[in-house]
C-alpha cells in the first residue's frame, strides 16, 4: 500500500476542515496561486516549537505587524526582540531566531534555504522545524513528525509497539504517506486531524476522514494506541 488514498482523502479534508491560523494560506488564495511566505511560516514554526497555536497566534501577529520580513527582523535591535517575545519562555529561542534572520538576511541575501538540509544548518532550526518549512514553504515532500502524527498513523496502521521505541517505524509509516504534491497541505492535516479528531483520548472517528482506513478502528483499539512502554 502506497498511502495515496489516504492522503487523497485526508487533503480533500483539509481543504474544507482546515483551522485558520493567520500564518496559513486559505484554500481560495492556494487556488488563486499564492503560496505560503518562508519567513511567515519560518516564523510560526520557531514560535510553535514549544508553544500551543492558541498562545502563539496574537505573538505572530505583533512580530509580523512590527517586521513585516525577514530583512526588518534582521535590523531590529536585540533589546526589542527579546521584549515583544516576553511571556511565549524559552529565550534561547528568541536569540536563535534573531541570529538565523542574521544570517538570512546577511549572507542568504534575504532568500531562506529551501531544502531540509539547508534549512538545518541555521540557528535555531532542527530536524522537525527544517522538515515543516520545506514542506509548507517550498513543498518539497520532506515529513513532518510530531506526537500528533505519530498518534494517527500507530492507530492507521495499528502500531501496537509501544512508544518510544516504535518512533522509528512510526516515521516510516508517516513518510510512506507523504505526497508528492502538497506535502506542507498534508503536513498540516495531519496536525489539525491529531488535534481536532484523532485526540489522545475519545477520537471522534464518525468525522475522520481516514475512518475506513484505519486498522486500530477496524479492530476497536483506537483508544488504546500508541501503547507506551512501561516505565
Ligand atoms: N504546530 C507546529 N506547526 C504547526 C502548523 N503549521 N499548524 C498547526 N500546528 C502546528
Amino acid at each position: 500500500r502506497d498511502g495515496k488514498a489516504e492522503a487523497a482523502a485526508l487533503l480533500s479534508w483539509y481543504d474544507s476542515h482546515a483551522r485558520v491560523m493567520p500564518w496559513r494560506v486559505g484554500p481560495a488564495e492556494r487556488a488563486a496561486g499564492i503560496r505560503p511566505d518562508p519567513y511567515r511560516v519560518w516564523l510560526s514554526e520557531v514560535m510553535l516549537q514549544q508553544t500551543t497555536v492558541a498562545a502563539v497566534r496574537d505573538y505572530f501577529r505583533r512580530f509580523t505587524g512590527r517586521w513585516p520580513d525577514v530583512g526588518a527582523l534582521a535590523a531590529a535591535a536585540d533589546a526589542e526582540v527579546m521584549a515583544e517575545w516576553a511571556g511565549l519562555g524559552y529565550y534561547a529561542r528568541a536569540r536563535n531566531l534573531l541570529k538565523c534572520a542574521r544570517v538570512v538576511a546577511g549572507d542568504l541575501g534575504g532568500d531562506f534555504p529551501d531544502t531540509p538540509d539547508g534549512l538545518r544548518a541555521l540557528p535555531g532550526i532542527g530536524p522537525y522545524t527544517a522538515a515543516a518549512i520545506a514542506a509548507i514553504a517550498f513543498d518539497r515532500p520532506a515529513t513532518v513528525v510530531d506526537g500528533n502524527v505519530e498518534r494517527v498513523v500507530a492507530r492507521l496502521d495499528r502500531v501496537e509497539a509501544p512508544m518510544p521505541g516504535s518512533k522509528p517505524e512510526l516515521a516510516r509509516l508517516a513518510a510512506r504517506l507523504t505526497p508528492e504534491a502538497r506535502p506542507g497541505d498534508f503536513a498540516q492535516a495531519m496536525m489539525d486531524l491529531g488535534a481536532t479528531i484523532c485526540t489522545p483520548r475519545n477520537p471522534a472517528c464518525a468525522l475522520c476522514p481516514l475512518e475506513g482506513f484505519c486498522k486500530a478502528r477496524g479492530a476497536g483499539v483506537q483508544g488504546d494506541l500508541p501503547r507506551k512502554s512501561a516505565k
